[in-house]
């Protein structure tokens, strides 16, 4: 029996598995549709994900909700999660700024994401990062090896790689609209994997 995500989503709330839970405000599990084909995972909830208890409406979030919508993805249409469900971060005078988090610290978070998974049973992984493809692919892979294509494998579904849209907010601004549109360019290889419009050609009745 697949788990039941809903039931997933409540038990992560009181997760204790490793020491992140202290500082962070709440777990913020994954959104979006529980049929979705695509799931999209990046790494661990930032600063406004942490105070709002959603995965990606801060700013790299903005981010990737405009390349989506280049890359013709609703995001309605798709599930988006992270590897890591709580905050990792250290104080810089008043901020919180954002921490890797360490492999015993993905390692402890599996259970969620590997449940979530299980759960969708979406044909398309996108990993955005290096967290997110360390947690699911390989503790060793790196980005350049692997992004920009669709990746089949025998079973389970299909991997995509890109970078993490918080990459593109830190590169110079000379280099910002190469990146960004080669983050755009990788998302529309997700594109084929949604679901055909309600009332396009495949629903249509024959005449
Ligand atoms: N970065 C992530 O990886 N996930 C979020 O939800 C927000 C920022």
């Amino acid at each position: 029996m697949p788990p039941d995500l809903a039931e997933l989503r409540r038990e992560a709330q009181s997760c204790k598995a490793c020491p992140l839970w202290i500082h962070a405000t709440q777990t913020v599990f994954g959104e979006g549709d529980p049929q979705a084909r695509i799931v999209l995972v990046g790494e661990q909830p930032g600063d406004a994900e942490d105070r709002a208890g959603h995965p990606f409406v801060g700013p790299a979030g903005q981010v990737l909700d405009r390349a989506l919508a280049e890359a013709g993805i609703d995001r309605a249409a798709i599930y988006v999660t992270n590897a890591v469900k709580h905050f990792k971060w250290e104080p810089r005078g008043k901020r919180r700024m954002h921490k890797t988090p360490l492999q015993q610290e993905i390692a402890a978070c599996r259970r969620w994401i590997e449940g979530e998974l299980a759960a969708i049973r979406p044909d398309l992984v996108v990993c955005l990062g290096a967290t997110a493809v360390h947690a699911l692919i390989d503790r060793e892979a790196t980005i350049t090896g692997l992004r920009g294509r669709i990746i089949e494998r025998q079973a389970g579904p299909a991997w995509l790689v890109t970078v993490h849209p918080s990459y593109i907010l830190r590169v110079p601004p000379q280099a910002h609209s190469l990146v960004y549109q080669s983050f755009v360019a990788d998302l529309r290889l997700a594109r084929p994997f949604l679901p055909a419009p309600a009332g396009g050609p495949e629903d249509r009745e024959s005449p």
